[in-house]
């Protein structure tokens, strides 16, 4: 039997998973990503952690027919590539070419969040489904483009950052991470919900969150679940924006299904119910006819099991 290990590099935590190949994940590992000691240390640690989940599992190393990695950042897949990833302060890192050489196996690389759809895709919320577009709302928004199956990167590997889409008009518009301005990230991922948050303490508004010491995106949804009206407001427009931009990518690549997953998707209905208002207001009839909004369900997992699956399907 063949296995494909799939390789999930946070900035905190390196996960390893091995898959069958139907995507069902048999066995993981996880170990410290070591980001403050550079890319060297830390694409060794991916190589130790990838023999290391191997030789523990009752597979041998010769059944492994590939191996994938999901990174957050700006890629250039077809050199395997990191061109830039602030996350891991890497600017133009041969990830393909060093993993290949420590591992001597064939080594795919993507985008964490392309790789999250592709999992989702092929064993989660989008299994059986063609064509989905996923949003993965954490430290940062990560998007993932899947078409007939497949991850589409576009020319270079930059299809689907979708939380580089421009959606805040320029009078409210804020730095975001890449160098633009007024990106989906800056109001609908966890730090921006958490700077929303923030200001409004600052700004003295009554809410709860003002008793908070160190307000994390959690103490926002629990909060607005008890009806606490500021932080209604925060998820509302994070979930406004959301929606808005699917209703644009509504009539570019009229997918049939959003997948949403990532921390912020633990808010819940509050989240989803919104999202879903936004999107039916704005997007044109016979775009969404036959669309749905769903919460993504491989959770943690999606992306080991999405980067396993690079080398069947991406
Ligand atoms: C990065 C994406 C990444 C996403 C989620 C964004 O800031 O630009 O490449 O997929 O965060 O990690
Ligand atoms: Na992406
Ligand atoms: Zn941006």
């Amino acid at each position: 039997d063949q296995v494909y290990v799939g390789v999930d590099l946070g900035g905190t935590t390196i996960k390893v998973g091995l898959c069958d190949p139907q995507g069902k994940l048999l066995q993981t590992y996880e170990g410290p990503t070591g980001t403050e000691h550079g890319a060297d240390v830390v694409l060794e640690n991916i190589a130790q952690y990838v023999r290391k989940l191997v030789s523990e599992s009752p597979y041998t190393w010769e059944q492994v027919a590939g191996i994938g990695a999901g990174i957050a950042g700006f890629m250039d897949i077809p050199e395997g590539f990191v061109k830039l990833s602030p996350n891991l302060g890497w600017r133009n890192v041969p990830v393909k070419k060093i993993l290949e050489e420590k591992l001597g196996k064939t080594v795919k690389i993507d985008n964490d969040a392309n790789v999250a759809a592709l999992g989702e895709a092929w064993s989660g919320a989008g299994a059986g489904i063609p064509n989905v577009v996923c949003y993965t709302l954490g430290t940062g928004v990560g998007g993932g483009i899947i078409i007939n199956g497949r991850i589409y990167q576009g020319y270079s590997g930059m299809a689907g950052e979708l939380g580089h889409m421009i959606v805040v008009p320029d009078l409210e518009a804020i730095d975001c991470g890449c160098g633009k301005k007024g990106c989906l990230e800056t109001v609908s991922s966890a730090t921006g919900i958490i700077r929303m948050a923030k200001e409004a303490v600052e700004r003295g508004e009554h809410t709860s969150l003002a008793l908070v010491e160190n307000i994390m995106a959690k103490d926002v949804f629990d909060a607005a679940k008890t009806g606490d009206e500021v932080s209604l407001r925060i998820i509302n427009r994070a979930a406004m924006y959301i929606g808005k931009s699917m209703a644009a990518v509504s009539v570019v690549i009229n997918p049939q299904r959003y997948i949403v997953g990532g921390g912020v998707s633990k808010a819940g209905d509050i989240l989803f119910d919104a999202i879903r208002k936004y999107y039916e207001d704005s997007t044109q009839e016979t775009a969404k006819e036959g669309v749905d909004i769903v919460p993504a369900v491989l959770g943690n997992d999606a992306g080991v099991v999405g980067a396993a699956g690079l080398n069947l399907h991406g």
